[in-house]
């Protein structure tokens, strides 16, 4: 997978196209996005070079002959270090000609962009095309991405939002079960009168179900960010990406009427679909019914067959030894990185080792951890586990660069997030200004993204075990990155060996069955969400809590007021005034859902990442939270807040949630 990736000029570029499209509705051969981060370079006479050439004429000659997407690897008889892998995808509507031109002026236009920078990717509205010094095919990979909006607004943004999300869902639904395999869908819904949804998903035909699934899930969960009440919009990641409008922006396929989803939508609502004549429909559903029965039981069969075939597949192809190879860092390199680790470049201390900030020739920014000498891990081990959580690229995590193995010294290289931690913004009262609502919701929903993404990535599921403010850092733009993941893998600590003396600080974060049991599960990272949640809302570390007056621990505390009905109490006084209620009252009740006693009552992240996308999900009643003291008022008191455990539970912003964990191997 491309490591190495940053948006550039993503916002100047976004606005820009949103004036040209306001203002010459649509010429699509508008370029989007490009990125090329220059921290993997090559020289202008390499043999990588010669490698990219052959690419782009090799993808450029193809274009016409395929079916909008093809991918080669360059260079495979020379040195690993100089293989271009690369690819190409049209949208799936546009004809062979329209493609060939566009992943031509691509291919002229990233050499001209991008002139040294080994990794490389630009989007175009007909074409998108990538390349990387590493292996790229069947990884979802949605490290980088844009997301443009309609600048227009809808009158009535609620229910628009909630058919918009079903209609998502039912086209990614449809992209997923593609039966030309181009994993391509659109839809129109008539949504009024006059107004027509026009949708569309794609995803790289190279992916796996599960994976095109996963990769649109985050597409479509990101659109309530973006583009909430907008009259269009997309979000853009180099794997998938999804784009509704109110007019049409691909060619309208008058074929067979939209068949239904393979899968059942998640919810169904009466009424709104439906362009197709009744009449017609009388006398094909029962055609089309057992036919799609028929087409379930092959897909269902043929999809058995091929992930055993992916499982194997995927483990002899990714190239090991270049992988490990560009992982590397040389120690003379990090330690002059680092002015020889000198305290004044040191700018944390973790369970694992101190943290210094460096700076490598290229002048890029890094974060170095150099871990203390007791891990008792064999180097190949060590190797294992780096090269497989480098593998996990993700916004809202930290990448991991690289490592370093020297001698007794074990050093992780991650990139450099500038604006500190979360813990620095909620433990210091006077900084809790530059935190404001919206700033701290999108924290939220960072957090959230980028922990179901660790659980549910399709190699690994990680834990993260320590999850906390101080684990949380915030970009220049305040979002969320996660660190710190993985650490349990790559030291190779026994992950149920108790640990207890390690995190007395972080004592409140722990769920009791870790606590008295040492049990973990994915479980335990949403308790400890949950109570992030909660001091993100109330502005407070959980260490400042236990050092108050207040007796509680927070999750007491805020369970309290929940169930005396005055939740709002909970929040951060700074921010009086300046909130949704709506979105706070949301988040402490997502939050209080998450340090449920009972792990099994605990939502998953991806519930949880419905639930913040989506006003129109009901959410449960919380039990009380761990540690704290029974008692039976509480339901009374919940059915007088109007917060009753409904019977419904439409989730209009999932994606084939339970196809998810069903395909994943584990
Ligand atoms: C390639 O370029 C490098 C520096 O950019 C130079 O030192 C080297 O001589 C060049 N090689 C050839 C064959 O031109
Ligand atoms: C792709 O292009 C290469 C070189 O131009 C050619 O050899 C190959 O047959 C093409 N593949 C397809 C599927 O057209
Ligand atoms: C294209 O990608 C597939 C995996 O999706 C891979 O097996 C195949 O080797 C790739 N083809 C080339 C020419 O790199
Ligand atoms: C729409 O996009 C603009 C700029 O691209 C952004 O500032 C704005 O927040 C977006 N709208 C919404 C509702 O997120
Ligand atoms: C890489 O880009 C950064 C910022 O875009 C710049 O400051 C730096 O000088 C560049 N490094 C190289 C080697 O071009």
């Amino acid at each position: 997978m491309a490591r190495g990736y940053r948006i550039k000029a993503a916002i100047p570029v976004s606005l820009f196209l949103c004036f040209l499209v306001l203002n010459t509705k649509i010429s699509s051969s508008e370029q989007l996005d490009y990125s090329c981060p220059n921290t993997t370079t090559y020289n202008p006479n390499s043999t990588y070079k010669a490698n990219i050439n052959i690419l782009l004429s090799v993808l450029s000659s193809n274009a016409t002959t395929t079916s909008g997407f093809y991918n080669y690897t360059s260079g495979g008889g020379s040195h690993p270090s100089d293989v271009v892998y690369g690819l190409f995808l049209c949208r799936g509507d546009v004809s062979a000609n329209v493609c060939q031109s566009c992943v031509e002026t691509a291919g002229k236009e990233i050499g001209r962009l991008c002139p040294k920078e080994k990794v490389a990717i630009i989007w175009y509205d007909n074409c998108l095309l990538r390349y990387s010094n590493q292996y790229i095919f069947s990884i979802p990979d949605q490290s980088i991405g844009f997301s443009t909006n309609n600048t227009q607004s809808i009158s009535d943004p609620k229910p628009f939002m909630q058919v918009l999300g079903e209609t998502m869902n039912d086209v990614a639904t449809r992209a997923v079960n593609d039966e030309s395999g181009k994993k391509f869908a659109t839809e129109e819904v008539k949504i009024t009168a006059i107004d027509v949804l026009y949708s569309l998903a794609q995803c790289t035909p190279d992916l796996s179900d599960a994976g095109c699934n996963m990769c649109l899930g985050d597409a479509i969960s990101s659109l309530p960010s973006c583009c909430d009440g907008k009259r269009g919009g997309r979000m853009v990641f180099p794997s998938c990406n999804v784009r509704y409008e109110l007019f049409p922006f691909y060619k309208i396929t008058q074929a067979a009427p939209p068949p239904a989803p393979v899968l059942p939508p998640p919810a169904s609502s009466p009424g709104k679909r439906g362009i197709s004549s009744p009449v017609l429909v009388a006398i094909l559903v029962p055609t089309v019914v057992s036919l799609l029965l028929f087409i379930v039981v092959i897909c269902f069969l043929h999809r058995k067959a091929k992930k055993r075939y992916n499982f194997l597949q995927e483990d002899t192809v990714s190239n090991e030894i270049t992988t490990v190879e560009s992982l590397k860092y040389d120690f003379i390199t990090i330690q002059s990185a680092t002015n020889n680790f000198s305290v004044g470049n040191k700018i944390g201390e973790g369970g694992y080792g101190v943290v210094y900030k460096g700076t490598l020739p290229s002048g890029q920014e890094i974060a170095v951890k150099r871990l203390s000498r007791y891990s008792g891990q064999g180097a190949e081990e060590f190797k294992n586990e780096v090269v497989l959580v480098a593998k996990l690229q993700h916004r809202n995590l930290v990448r991991l660069l690289g490592f370093c193995l020297e001698g007794q010294e074990k050093i992780l290289i991650y990139e450099f997030v500038p604006n500190k931690s979360l813990d620095y913004f909620l433990s210091d009262p006077k900084k809790h200004g530059q935190l404001d609502w919206s700033s701290r919701y999108k924290i939220i929903r960072g957090i959230a993204r980028g922990l179901l993404y660790l659980h549910e990535d399709s190699r690994l599921t990680i834990i993260h075990r320590d999850l906390k403010t101080s684990n949380v850092l915030l970009d220049g733009d305040m979002n969320a990155k996660i660190s710190d993941f993985g650490m349990a893998r790559i030291f190779g600590v026994d992950q149920t060996q108790g640990n207890t003396s390690r995190v007395v600080g972080t004592y409140g974060y722990m769920p009791p069955e870790y606590v008295m049991r040492g049990r973990f599960s994915v479980k335990s990272d949403v308790y400890s969400f949950g109570v992030l949640v909660l001091e993100i809302i109330c502005g407070r570390t959980i260490s400042s809590f236990y050092q108050s007056d207040i007796a509680e621990d927070l999750s007491s505390y805020a369970f309290k007021l929940w169930k005396e009905g005055t939740p709002l109490e909970l929040t951060d006084p700074t921010l009086e005034g300046s909130y949704s209620i709506d979105e706070v009252k949301r988040c402490i009740h997502i939050g209080l859902l998450c340090v449920q006693q009972d792990p099994n009552l605990r939502p998953s992240m991806a519930t949880v990442v419905i639930m913040l996308s989506s006003y129109s999900v009901t959410l449960p009643i919380p039990q009380q939270p761990a540690f704290f003291a029974r008692s039976r008022e509480c339901s009374k008191i919940l059915k007088g807040l109007g917060l009753d455990q409904s019977t419904s539970k439409s989730m209009p912003w999932s994606v084939n949630e339970a196809s998810i964990t069903e395909v994943y191997p584990r």
